[in-house]
């Protein structure tokens, strides 16, 4: 390899198996990978594939029913709650619905607080601290001093997907998980969106995961792209391989769900 690249998530064989008997479901089946610090990494498959399922097995939310996850080449250990915490501040997520994302009694201060604490910034002095919320809520286009004293619920949809990219901006994690992040919002603010993860992922060099059914915006934004069928990984590689090149039909037919925005991109790419 002429650069190195360090592995920042690698994943073994890991599966999560919901429900026994009749009733089960193999969500996500001995899937391994290798996601690498600083890269853009889509997971593209059909609704029910296993993509939120992966999502929380590998931010220590669901445990595996089998394999491994290795977070910068030691095998995790999230077994007390003090290590989960640890390693929370390594890897963050947006997820499809921001509501769920905050706790609706906690004023927005305190959501953005929270962040400054957790990078260790307790003892800061008051006023530094609200100098580094203003920045992170001005990172995002918000205005720090009208939504100081709201609560979450009185934001608008796209003003909350913004707030928890100001969150991700305090927190400064190594990877951030992105679950279907602009699908709630119009493709202006989506490519908005869009712009403020890829510039942040710039400034501090994280990893992002992207989950999402837009082999489209998987393209548009990724190193590496896995495809995900029922549970397995059946393609990945490079954007430019597995979406100009697919080996699988199943790739091909997810790339054929949106034929027009493909061949714009295949002659200005081939
Ligand atoms: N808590 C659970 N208990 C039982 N089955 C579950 C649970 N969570 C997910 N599943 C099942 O696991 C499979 C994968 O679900 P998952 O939510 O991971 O799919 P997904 O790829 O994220 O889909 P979507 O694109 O619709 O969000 C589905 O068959 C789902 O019904
Ligand atoms: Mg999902």
């Amino acid at each position: 390899m002429a650069e190195e690249r360090k592995v920042c998530l690698r994943g073994s064989k890991l599966t999560k198996v919901f429900g026994l008997g009749r009733q089960k479901t193999v969500a996500v089946d001995h899937v391994d990978f290798s996601f690498y610090e600083g890269e853009i990494v889509s997971i593209v498959g059909e609704s029910g594939s296993g993509k939120t399922t992966l999502a929380k097995m590998l931010l220590g939310l669901l445990n595996p029913t089998e394999g491994e996850v290795y977070f910068q080449g030691k095998k995790r250990d999230i077994g007390t709650h003090k290590k989960k915490k640890e390693y929370w501040k390594n890897i963050q997520a947006i997820f499809q619905d921001p509501f769920s994302s905050y706790n609706i009694f906690h004023k927005i201060d305190s959501v953005l607080l929270d962040c400054i604490n957790m990078r260790g910034g307790r003892k800061f002095s008051h006023t530094k601290k609200v100098e580094m919320m203003t920045e992170a809520c001005g990172f995002v286009n918000l205005k720090f001093e009208e939504l100081t004293n709201k609560y979450p619920f009185e934001l608008s949809g796209g003003q909350m997907q913004r707030l928890m990219i100001a969150r991700i901006f305090l927190l400064k994690p190594k990877i951030l998980l992105a679950d279907e992040p602009t699908s709630m919002i119009d493709a202006c603010s989506r490519a908005t969106i869009l712009d403020m993860l890829m510039q942040l992922r710039k400034e501090i060099g994280m990893t992002i995961i992207f989950i999402t059914h837009d082999i489209g915006l998987a393209y548009y934004v990724s190193d590496s792209v896995y495809i995900m069928e029922h549970g397995k990984f059946v393609e990945s590689g490079t954007a430019d391989e597995v979406i100009l090149h697919p080996q699988e039909a199943y790739t091909q037919r997810l790339i054929n769900d949106v034929p027009k925005i493909y061949e714009e991109w295949d002659l200005s790419t081939v």
